[in-house]
């Protein structure tokens, strides 16, 4: 159980207004962190989100974007204050078969997926590293672990925030920084509903629990791994996915 705490930490949760990052910002701020939640293009969403949390700092920007990433994180540390905690979670799918795959869905998603993690991480590590604190948790995915088809693109990017996030780790290790991976099974959210119902169907029978995660269960994991007493979890990557795949 994660306990509520007193905090004045500030934490930024990328695609954060949606899905999977508007449970992980919505419980960061119930228990007390200054959230800054980005999205890319979606203002309707990011309004309601607004509206039901009470999270006023909402940030638009392409998360792809070096430069528009070092303006930004430049605006949330003026408007909140140095980042603490730094939730890599905006991605994208582009799924195809390798052989009908374009050079602009491998992009898409490479750019999205895992060059958003090192611009993020860059802009903020060595701040990080001078005030001796700093909680690097980045969301891959199980297909970027077990492999699944259609998806060479997004694998390619959820297993290579695993590798960046093991580097990083080492790297940060005695300055008070850990770095960790989730990688969540299949959530129900809009990205898992945009698959063609026969295929969720059969993706659904395979997971031995029976039945799609939910976001607030990444959520929890997030909040454990953000608090200031978690210093000995560094390097790892979590596993949840309803048994699907145990690695
Ligand atoms: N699991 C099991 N079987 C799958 C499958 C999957 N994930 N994806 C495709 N297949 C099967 C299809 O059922 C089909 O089988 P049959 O030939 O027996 O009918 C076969 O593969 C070919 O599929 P399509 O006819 O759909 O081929 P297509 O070229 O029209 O489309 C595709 C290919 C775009 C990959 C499409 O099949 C698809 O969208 N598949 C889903 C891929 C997937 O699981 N994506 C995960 C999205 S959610 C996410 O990524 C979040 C996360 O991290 C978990
Ligand atoms: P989602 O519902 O589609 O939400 C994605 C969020 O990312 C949205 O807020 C979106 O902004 C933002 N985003 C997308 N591209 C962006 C960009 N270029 N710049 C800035 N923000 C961008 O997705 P989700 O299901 O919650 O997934 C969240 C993360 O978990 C992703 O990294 C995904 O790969 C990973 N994941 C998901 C599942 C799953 O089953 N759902 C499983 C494993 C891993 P807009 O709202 O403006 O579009």
């Amino acid at each position: 159980m994660v306990r509520k705490i007193e905090t004045s930490r500030v934490a930024v949760v990328t695609g954060g207004t949606r899905g999977i990052g508007a449970s992980i910002s919505a419980l960061l701020h119930k228990f007390g962190y200054k959230v800054a939640a980005t999205y890319m293009g979606n203002d309707k969403a990011a309004e309601a989100f607004r509206e039901k949390t009470g999270i006023d700092a909402v940030y638009k920007f392409n998360v792809a974007d070096y430069d528009a990433c070092a303006e930004y994180i430049a605006r949330i540390e003026k408007d909140l204050g140095p980042v603490d905690i730094l939730v890599n979670n905006a991605g994208i799918t582009r799924d195809a078969f390798l052989h009908k795959m374009t050079p602009q869905q491998w992009q898409e998603v490479i750019h999205t997926n895992l060059d958003s993690v090192f611009n993020l991480s860059r802009l903020v590590v060595e701040g990080m590293r001078q005030r001796e604190f700093g909680r690097i948790i980045s969301i891959s995915s199980i297909n970027g672990l077990s492999g699944q088809v259609g998806q060479t693109n997004y694998a390619a990017a959820k297993a290579g925030i695993v590798g960046f996030s093991k580097s990083l780790a080492l790297e940060v290790a005695s300055k008070g920084v850990t770095v960790n991976v989730i990688a969540p099974g299949y959530i129900d959210t809009d990205m898992v509903r945009a698959v063609d119902a026969t295929i969720l169907e059969k993706i659904v029978a395979k997971i031995p629990v029976k039945k799609l995660g939910s976001a607030d269960s990444i959520a929890r994991l997030v909040a454990f791994l953000a608090d200031d007493d978690n210093v000995f979890i560094t390097g790892a990557t979590f596993n949840i996915n309803g048994g699907q795949y145990m690695a």
